[in-house]
């Protein structure tokens, strides 16, 4: 039986969870029977309760999965540990890194009535449609890093083997084959050699995938762009730090960072999270967007599961809640009206 392995963590990832599962259970009715889910501890809670970010058993748990769908995790109460033990390098990268998922994809898509949720004009956002590509198990953020006392001193190693960059492009000309066949790889080739390496390889792989047209852009340059004029991407592929700062950006431009589902895949086997983090400030106060939660959970159905219809189904439903004026506050107008975590995730299963 297929294993879903259900990680809530910490702040809202608490609250934003049961609407995903809610909605799991709806859209598969009876079918919920032919899979596991099981819930783990992780992040900040599970240091509370076991000393670890990332416990034996819920890793463990992970690896036997075929998919793990997490909340969110960290908050300050954690914060003053020491680095490697806290949520985000105890626990999500470890995770990341363990179960191999190193293809990071963040589609962001303009839903028509949340334009104006958008900070950004409505000329320029209202045909973005864009897929993220991160590398997700490499880079600076796996490399070497330490200090030294004398200078005082300190260094992150950029790091990435010819294997991990090839693997994270043919995803990228991948995904853009089955789109509009449009590849942007963003690098930053004038000062890192790291890019220029990435930038050949990718030139070489281009020639496999004659139908795609593969452009360069630096990654300052691409932020800029994606503020300027967004809709001319289509798929954007890039290393993990630079795809960790643009998917960011890139979330405004659907609405807000609620609206930011994610899937860390490793072939069929994915992770799935939305993209925002435990929010502690609003947490516990039934306020969150449920929203990036329930669409990653549609990810999860289609990428490790093949089930596209029920996807559909999700994604249409929170298109219709959207439609019909449901609001939680982050993507709220000033005449909206503001419905809770718990009535939003009711909304997605009543339009279902
Ligand atoms: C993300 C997050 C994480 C990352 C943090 C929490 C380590 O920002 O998923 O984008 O940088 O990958
Ligand atoms: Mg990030």
């Amino acid at each position: 039986m297929p294993k879903i392995a259900v990680l809530p963590g910490d702040g809202i990832g608490q609250e934003i969870m049961p609407e995903a599962l809610k909605v799991l259970r709806a859209v598969l009715g009876d079918r919920i029977k032919d899979f596991e889910f099981q819930e783990y501890l992780v992040g900040g809670t599970a240091i509370d309760q076991t000393g670890k970010a990332l416990p034996p058993e819920t890793l463990k748990a992970c690896q036997e999965a075929d998919a793990v769908l997490l909340g969110a995790m960290g908050g300050p109460k954690w914060d003053k540990l020491p680095a490697e033990e806290r949520p985000e390098r105890g626990a999500l990268l470890p995770l990341r890194k363990e179960l191999g998922l190193y293809a990071n994809i963040r589609p962001v898509k303009m839903i028509p009535s949340l334009i104006s949720a958008s900070t950004l004009k409505e000329e320029v956002v209202k045909n973005v449609d864009l897929v993220v590509i991160r590398e997700l198990t490499g880079g600076i953020y796996f490399g070497e890093k330490g200090r030294k006392s004398d200078p005082p001193s300190v260094y992150d190693v950029l790091y990435y083997t010819e294997e991990e960059i090839r693997r994270i492009l043919k995803i990228g000309f991948e995904t853009a084959m089955n789109r509009k066949k449009k590849l942007c790889s963003v690098d930053k080739a004038n000062v890192l050699e790291s890019s220029r390496f990435w930038r050949e390889i990718a030139e070489d792989m281009a020639k496999e995938y004659p139908e795609v047209e593969l452009t360069h852009m630096y990654v300052d340059n691409a932020a800029m762009q994606l503020v300027r004029y967004p809709e001319q991407f289509d798929v954007i592929v890039t290393e993990n730090m630079f795809g960790d700062i643009l998917t960011d950006l890139a979330s405004m431009l659907g609405g807000s960072i609620g609206m930011l589902a994610s899937a860390s895949m490793n072939g069929k086997k994915g992770l799935y999270e939305p993209a925002h983090g435990s929010a502690p400030d609003i947490a516990g106060q039934n306020k969150a967007n449920p929203l990036a939660t329930i669409l990653s959970a549609a990810m999860m159905l289609r990428f490790t599961f093949g089930l596209d219809q029920d996807a559909d189904r999700i994604e249409q439903a929170v298109r219709k809640v959207l439609a019909q004026g449901y609001r939680t506050g982050d993507i709220a107008g000033p005449k909206d009206h503001v419905i809770g975590t718990k009535e939003m995730g009711d909304a997605v299963v009543a339009a279902l």
